[in-house]
């Protein structure tokens, strides 16, 4: 489980303090995905960040699995919109190279890619591939790590609507495959109700839990054509309106 207990991040000093997160408390379960979503510039990024113990926060507590969480983990991955692929590695190479860093075995690499669509383009370079492809890449490299938890940070922001929804079933099926974890920061209200068992909206920075709706008929492909969808979609987006307009 991951609890984040009252976390408070505060950047900068005296009058360039900024408060970014004031007091957010949640819990995932293991093996729950839990979507987070929130205005933007309102401290999603710092809260996962945080979580992933990247930074330091200024009070509060988050723990995985029961441990403080007081630096960066192994069992923890952390993905974001920029894969931060090598150039001049190939797709296999850069799919490996978080194992390769950790002095772990890269057996197993080759089925994530195949199952990720990327099988035939192991020993391409990213630039022969399409943004799409290459966010899958940066996707098999978390995985290759065997993660118990999935940190995403709006993986799939700026792509188009069909390669969106392609790479959030892709994601979909992974978890029904490999039951991590996982926690998705995005701004796309239908993207947090296709991925998340419940979600969580944080107020405008600095971030609080404004809300949280659980989302009981997530996990099929083709929940998104559904009138349940269209609810809970409706919800989270008026909420999210009520927010900008306080
Ligand atoms: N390293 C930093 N130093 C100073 N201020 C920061 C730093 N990182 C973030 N902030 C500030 O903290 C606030 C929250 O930032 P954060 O990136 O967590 O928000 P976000 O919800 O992820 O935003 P977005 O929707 O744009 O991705 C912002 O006001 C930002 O300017
Ligand atoms: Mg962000």
């Amino acid at each position: 489980m991951i609890s984040v207990e009252a976390l408070r991040i505060e950047y900068g000093r005296g009058r360039r303090r900024t408060l970014a997160v004031a007091g957010v408390t949640f819990q995932v379960a293991d093996g729950e995905f839990v979507s987070l979503i929130g205005p933007s510039g309102c401290g999603k990024t710092s809260v996962l960040l945080a979580i992933d113990g990247i930074i330091r926060p200024t009070s509060g507590r988050i723990t995985i699995r029961g441990e403080d969480v007081r630096g960066v983990r192994r069992d923890v991955a952390f993905i974001t919109q920029d894969a931060g692929l090598l150039p001049w590695k190939t797709v296999r190479q850069n799919a490996e190279l978080a194992l390769r860093l950790q002095r772990r075995p890269r057996e197993g690499v080759q089925e994530i890619l195949r199952s990720l669509g990327l099988g035939g383009f192991e020993n391409r370079y990213p630039a022969e591939l399409s943004e799409g492809m290459r966010r899958r890449v940066g996707i098999a490299r978390a995985l290759a790590l065997r993660p118990e938890v999935f940190l995403m940070d709006e993986p799939m922001a700026n792509l188009d609507t069909l390669t969106r929804e392609r790479i959030q079933e892709i994601i979909l099926r992974l978890w029904h495959m490999y039951r991590f974890t996982g926690v998705l920061v995005t701004h796309d209200i239908e993207e947090a109700v296709f991925l998340g068992q419940r979600i969580i909206i944080l107020s405008p920075r600095p971030a609080r839990v404004v809300e949280v709706i659980e989302n009981p008929g997530m996990g099929e492909v083709g929940y998104r054509r559904s009138e349940e969808f269209y609810h809970v979609v409706v919800k989270a987006r008026e909420i999210l309106k009520s927010l900008e307009e306080r």
